[in-house]
């Protein structure tokens, strides 16, 4: 390549560089609503740097080098910061680590500098918040103001926001007893973040509200402190690390003068602040190689760790190059975002009929793993962040969870891309859908849509439900695929297809008796997990307990009134209406029947069997201790069978049954010739055959 040639392709790059990250700095900072991850865009400034340093007669005036991001908003007052809030260079591996202690060293006092491979510096490690800068300031120990980063010199005033925030003091010490005290002035740099499990709860309750959720804790953190009204700030649950100190009025030498022992001084005061490793250089390697391998239990995002010179006075002396002080560095952690193309989008159609799309991606490797699919959480979050078909999307994913779809970088749009719609008809059996007011849900309303009867059989059998061991899901598409079950009442007709069972693939003998006594027995499962296992929406075991322990059989919860359903504590009008509707369809009062013809138990205890009255007409006269049953137990056997118990002997008495000791009446009975029975033979008589460990049945004992 000619040298004009390419000077030519350096220009170009850097144009093109300078139009990717202004477009960027955009997003991030005026619509808070990044597209591509900090690491991307600090990879694509690295590499403009490093064209500008080059050839300085490409930097351009708009170039994104020249400026500083800023994030100020109408809205808040401007106020200048007491001294510049700096920014951090970056290190992406342990060579970028080791070339900036290289840099420094030509800086650095004789005493300091490496020598035989040896590094007389001491650093403290400490955790990159994935938040946003808060600068906070106390006089005389008051919070007086909280002002964000803007533009490094001047920020916006969020103090009536700040003060919402449980984790920052008002007054410090918080604690008098502490045994610290506040210099007459002290600011303070800390970084505000929304704590992981928090933003989880809070996209729930969103979720469940129909409200928009939040794509990641850094952008709610950033709409939490930029709230106009602070009541709405106090209800978002933002959460403040501390990590440094900008400025004090401190003429009485209180602040201590190394980066470790200010986190520790900033701990005693009140402020929240996360454990620090102070560490030598040889050291910063294997605690990068944990932090890289680590799936991460921080309660809080990280982007990476900052590594700072430990030693105040020489982190100062090191001095400041543009916005970055030289005494520390950020190690950027490998993201667990990527870009890729979003080839397709499938509907797949649930239980409920719920129909959920899918991204299906040109596949990537991302935290370990090459992705392929991922979740596009409802049609309503795909408008609200126009994600079109073909579009490049950033792909997320975090903590072993499914990966979704954060967003498309619409920068990269080539003009080919399509709307992706929500869908008129079920992809599977095109019934056209529904969508119920509030709900962000598009379902297929058909019952029998094969879709959703095959999820059906599968939640039928599932651990959650009736727990039939041996119908996995495979198993289950296979019973389909032969045709030996259609739905879920015929899972209990398998019996009477035990030819067509070993004739299937993989069926032997064993396997099917297997599976037949697994399905016998799931005929007897308490009512509560039958019930939770029709897949009522909204009816899990829990709810299925409330209903049952009103409603104690199948058929009276079928006949319940909505309304009354509702009056159940606990329960609520969409769940009642729910069953109601449930039991009103055809399809499904057919399927109870046929769980009933079947044999399934549909009431909450096996009823008291029919009970023959084999003894109408007889009475009974008891003597003696029984072998195993009680005189009471004994009458209650007679009654049930129709006989009666009376208290003495006489010619129109059956007979009397006698155990040990008897009394006179058994002599009376010998008398009157009335016939003498022990246990055995009136449970013989009964036909209930002898109890657990009774002597065989002898017709009678005299
Ligand atoms: S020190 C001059 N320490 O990272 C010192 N910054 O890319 C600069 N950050 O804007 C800041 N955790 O918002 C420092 N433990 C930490 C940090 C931290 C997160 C943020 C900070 C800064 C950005 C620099």
């Amino acid at each position: 390549m000619s040298d004009e040639s390419k000077a030519q392709t350096l220009a170009e790059r850097a144009a093109e560089l300078r139009a990717a990250l202004n477009y960027h700095i955009y997003r991030y900072h005026v619509l808070s609503s990044p597209v591509v991850t900090d690491y991307e865009y600090d990879r694509l400034m690295n590499e403009l740097k490093a064209i500008e340093a080059e050839h300085p007669e490409l930097v351009a005036p708009d170039s994104p080098t020249q400026r500083v991001g800023s994030d100020l908003t109408e809205g808040f007052a401007s106020v200048a910061h007491p001294a510049p809030i700096l920014s951090l260079s970056n290190a992406f591996n342990a060579d970028d680590i080791r070339a900036w202690r290289t840099r420094i060293d030509k800086l650095l006092p004789d005493e300091l500098k490496l020598r035989d491979g040896r590094d007389p510096l001491a650093y403290t490690i400490e955790p990159k918040y994935d938040g946003l800068t808060i600068v906070l300031t106390y006089t005389a120990g008051l919070l007086t103001l909280g002002a964000t980063r803007g533009s490094g010199e001047v920020g916006d005033d969020v103090t009536n926001n700040v003060r919402t925030v449980g984790s920052i003091p008002r007054r410090i010490p918080v604690d008098p007893n502490a045994g610290v005290k506040a210099p007459p002035r002290l600011v303070v740099r800390g970084e505000a973040l929304i704590l992981k499990d928090a933003f989880e709860k809070f996209n729930e309750q969103q979720e469940a509200a129909g409200q928009p959720t939040y794509v990641n804790a850094r952008n709610m953190a950033s709409g939490a402190l930029r709230q106009i009204d602070p009541r709405v700030t106090a209800a978002r649950p933002l959460t403040t690390y501390c990590y440094g100190v900008v400025d004090a009025d401190d003429s009485g030498g209180i602040v201590p003068d190394s980066q470790a022992g200010r986190l520790d001084y900033l701990r005693a005061l009140g402020f929240l602040v996360d454990g620090v490793l102070t560490k030598r250089i040889e050291e910063l390697e294997a605690v990068i190689a944990y932090v890289t391998g680590w799936d991460g239990d921080l309660p809080f995002e990280i982007d990476g760790l900052v590594i700072k010179v430990d030693d105040c006075a020489v982190y100062s002396a090191l001095g400041i190059v543009g916005k970055d002080p030289r005494g520390a560095i950020a190690y950027k952690l490998p993201s667990e975002e990527v870009t890729t193309k979003l080839l397709a989008v499938e509907e797949n159609v649930g239980r409920t009929g719920v129909i959920t799309p899918s991204a299906k991606l040109e596949p990537v490797f991302l935290s370990g793993v090459t992705v392929s699919n991922a979740t596009l959480h409802n049609y309503d979050d795909i408008t609200r962040k126009d994600i079109r078909a073909g579009d490049m999307v950033i792909v997320k994913r975090s903590g072993g969870v499914i990966p979704y779809v954060v967003g498309p970088v619409a920068g990269a749009r080539t003009g080919t891309e399509e709307p992706i719609e929500p869908p008129a008809r079920c992809p599977v059996c095109a019934t056209p859908v529904v969508r119920d007011e509030g709900e962000v849900a598009y379902y297929c309303p058909n019952l029998a849509c094969p879709a959703r009867v095959h999820r059906n059989i599968e939640y039928f059998v599932s651990k959650a439900a009736l727990d039939i061991e041996g119908l996995g899901t495979k198993i289950v598409q296979q019973l389909l695929d032969a045709g030996l079950i259609q739905d879920e009442a015929d899972v209990f007709t398998l019996a009477e297809k035990k030819d067509k069972l070993l004739a299937l693939d993989g069926f032997g003998e064993k396997k099917v008796s297997n599976l037949l006594s697994a399905v016998e027995a799931a005929k007897t499962r308490p009512l509560p997990r039958l019930v939770a296992a029709l897949g009522i929406k909204g009816v899990g075991e829990s709810i299925a307990e409330l209903l049952t322990g009103v409603y104690p059989a199948m058929d009276a919860l079928a006949a319940a009134l909505a309304e009354d359903i509702e009056t159940i504590p606990g329960i609520g009008p969409n769940i009642a209406h729910a069953v109601a509707g449930w039991f009103a369809a055809p399809r499904n009062r057919d399927l109870i029947e046929r769980l009933r013809a079947a044999g399934v138990r549909l009431a909450m205890d096996a009823p008291a069997a029919e009970v023959e009255q084999v003894l109408a007409g007889m009475t009974f006269v008891l003597t003696g201790t029984l072998p195993h049953l009680t005189r009471a137990a004994a009458a209650a056997l007679i009654e049930a069978h129709g006989g009666k118990v009376t208290g003495s002997v006489s010619g129109k008495t059956s007979y009397v049954v006698a155990g040990e000791n008897p009394g006179s009446k058994l002599a009376k009975a010998q008398q009157l010739g009335v016939p003498v029975l022990d246990e055995a033979g009136l449970l013989a008589l009964v036909g209930e055959g002898a109890p657990l460990g009774a002597p065989p049945i002898q017709p009678a004992l005299f």
